[in-house]
């Protein structure tokens, strides 16, 4: 028992450093099941001026005691005391929501788009001919996993509602997993963008995750749009989401923990599905390609720094000065 009192108090000191570093929300998991080590706790907590917020799980039910499962007869009761803050509701909502029932998340883009054909983001296009093929393939796919109450999401873009129908099952549409918004930018190639906007596009290359699109959205806008769509992701089972390229990067960064720096690069090809399947602290990423050609609409990150950033402001601003100057002129 010393070396355990040892290691919670080491444990309590990580938990002091975190929080005075910046760490908004410390989760210090111990058996803290006496009054004494409570008492230890909350006296820690007051003397540093922290909030603390105990989440407990009880678990009666023998058969689930054998399956070594964590929360109070998995879901069937939730007991909630003393919730102080928008953080601390925040966190009872989302573990009212989680479960511990085994099944798989599969993730897919629609099948390719006219637009993705000619190499332009965003609008609303059809499905292009190899589109159509691999939807026929998902349905196929679909099937070989005999996947019971299998649930299908889409948008409400032409192009992932046409995917779903071939794939013939009941769906629904969610407007939040509508493709990012390129607001000024849509329908047009990035080559395109980068001679109209060459600010704009030095700015997005800069801060991916965050740059917001003219009369558009950000990826940091999407990952906010779409969390009705993950919590309901979290209390649904088996689920198939036909989705677009900016989305599924967000949704997959979520199942698999990747930071929004990574985020916006996430691969995530057309024609290919990726099957989560939740795992002890993770999830296992299966990648199957349905072999059906399509255009590849990953754009890599470029090797470029802040240089030609400041190139290309520089570049801009001298530009829009002489056009001014000339105006005036005239
Ligand atoms: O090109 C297909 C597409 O889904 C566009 O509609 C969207 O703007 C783009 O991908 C998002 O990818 P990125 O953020 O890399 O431009």
């Amino acid at each position: 028992t010393h070396l355990c009192r040892q290691c919670a108090s080491a444990a309590l000191n990580d938990v002091r450093q975190y929080l005075a570093d910046g760490g908004q929300v410390a989760v210090f998991d111990a058996t803290n099941t006496t009054r004494e080590r409570r008492e230890t706790i909350t006296v820690f907590a007051e003397q540093n001026g922290f909030k603390v917020f105990f989440v407990e799980s009880v678990c009666e039910d023998p058969e689930v005691i054998a399956e070594n499962i964590v929360i109070m007869d998995v879901g069937r009761r939730y007991l909630v005391n003393q919730v102080q803050d928008h953080i601390q509701s925040r966190i009872v909502y989302y573990l009212m929501n989680i479960h511990i029932t085994p099944r798989s998340i599969y993730l897919c883009r629609h099948g390719e788009s006219d637009l993705n054909v000619k190499g332009c983001i965003g609008g609303d296009s059809g499905l292009s001919p190899r589109g159509k093929e691999f939807a026929k393939y998902l349905r196929q796919f679909i099937q070989s996993q005999e996947i019971s109450d299998l649930k299908v999401w889409t948008s409400q873009m032409k192009r992932t509602i046409q995917t779903a129908e071939a794939v013939s099952v009941p769906y629904e549409q969610w407007k939040a997993l509508n493709e990012i918004d390129a607001g000024v930018c849509e329908e047009m190639m990035y080559e395109e963008i980068q001679q109209h906007y060459p600010l704009e596009f030095a700015m997005r290359d800069q801060d991916k995750y965050r740059y917001r699109y003219p009369k558009g959205e950000s990826y940091e806008d999407l990952v906010q749009r779409l969390e009705p769509v993950i919590m309901e992701l979290e209390r649904q089972e088996n689920v198939l989401v036909i989705c677009h390229q900016a989305v599924m990067r967000c949704l997959l960064a979520y199942f698999l923990d990747k930071t929004a720096e990574e985020l916006p690069y996430l691969k995530c090809p057309l024609h290919t599905v990726l099957k989560l399947t939740p795992v002890a602290y993770g999830c296992k990423v299966e990648s199957i390609y349905l072999n059906v050609d399509a255009v590849n609409t990953h754009r890599e990150r470029p090797e470029v720094g802040i240089h030609t950033y400041i190139h290309t402001y520089i570049h801009t601003y001298i530009h829009t000065y002489i056009h001014t100057c000339m105006h005036t002129l005239i």
